[in-house]
């Protein structure tokens, strides 16, 4: 901390002359009666002004930086970063250390690092929890980097809506997470082919079965009509009750089996 005693010196010196000061400007300090001007960002103070001679600013040296218009004599130094930097540091900024990749730092110096349990879709949020002197720890929450209704589109590194299937009219195929969109039925048209040639299909397949099972029944019909004819016959006889339709179908089938003994069953209708 040697830079530290002469910045102090400065501060409180520069205290001091702003309470006399009162007509100079906004970057601007009064030094033994003259209007100085400040030094800007990424330089330092190296000669003040005098009646004569404008202030003679210094550029910082290479690891030290100035972030502020200041009268100080010598710029701060840069952070130290054990295992590297995010930003480098320049003459008006201190940088930032990092931690190798895939993990983070625990502390504001990168002194100790964790590793990043954060998934590609997913930002570790930042919380510190304590800090002590010039020592400040962090832990890590993992937060989605996209909305609810949204994905993380990898190739592109940015966030895109997910599509609404249903918005659309469509059935869903696969739906989206987050990583990847959803996936819809490509159109209206083909799903409904697709239900239509479903439709299609089952009725011809019924049409089929149908055709296949009568055409099996009657043949059996047929076959049991014309083996035994007689047996329809005493059934007749002894049933008087029979409405017109029914001998007059059971006449036909009699008729069709070509084996029947007609005379009997005309008797009987
Ligand atoms: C998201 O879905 C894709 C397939 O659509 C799958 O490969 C991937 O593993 C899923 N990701 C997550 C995080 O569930």
């Amino acid at each position: 901390m040697n830079y530290s005693m002469p910045i102090l010196l400065v501060c409180v010196l520069s205290l001091w002359t702003k309470g006399q000061a009162t007509h100079c400007g906004d970057r601007q300090e009064e030094i033994n009666g003259h209007c100085c001007d400040m030094c800007p960002p990424g330089t330092f103070l190296k000669k003040y002004c005098s009646k004569v001679e404008q202030t003679v600013c210094s550029p910082c040296a290479e690891g030290y930086y100035s972030d502020k218009y200041n009268i100080f004599t010598i710029c701060e130094q840069c952070q130290q970063c054990p295992r590297g930097y995010i930003e480098k540091c320049t003459s008006t900024t201190s940088g930032t250390c990092s931690c190798q990749s895939g993990f983070l730092c625990s502390n504001n110096n990168c002194s100790r690092c964790e590793k990043n349990n954060c998934q590609i879709w997913e930002n570790p949020k930042r919380k510190e929890v304590s800090s002590d002197f010039s020592l400040t720890t962090y832990s890590y929450k993992c937060e989605p980097k996209c909305r609810g209704h949204e994905y993380f589109d990898v190739k592109e590194d940015t966030c895109k809506p997910r599509t609404q299937c249903s918005a659309r009219g469509l059935a869903e195929r696969i739906p989206g997470n987050e990583t990847h969109n959803s996936v819809c039925h490509n159109s209206e048209t083909q799903g409904g082919l697709f239900y239509v040639t479903l439709c299609i299909g089952f009725v011809l397949l019924s049409l089929t079965l149908f055709v296949f099972v009568s055409y099996t029944f009657s043949k059996k019909l047929r076959k049991h009509t014309a083996n035994k004819p007689v047996q329809v016959v005493p059934a007749k006889t002894s049933d008087f009750h029979l409405s017109k339709e029914e001998s007059g179908v059971q006449l036909m089938i009699q008729d069709e089996s070509k084996d029947s003994s007609g005379p009997l069953h005309l008797e009987i209708s």
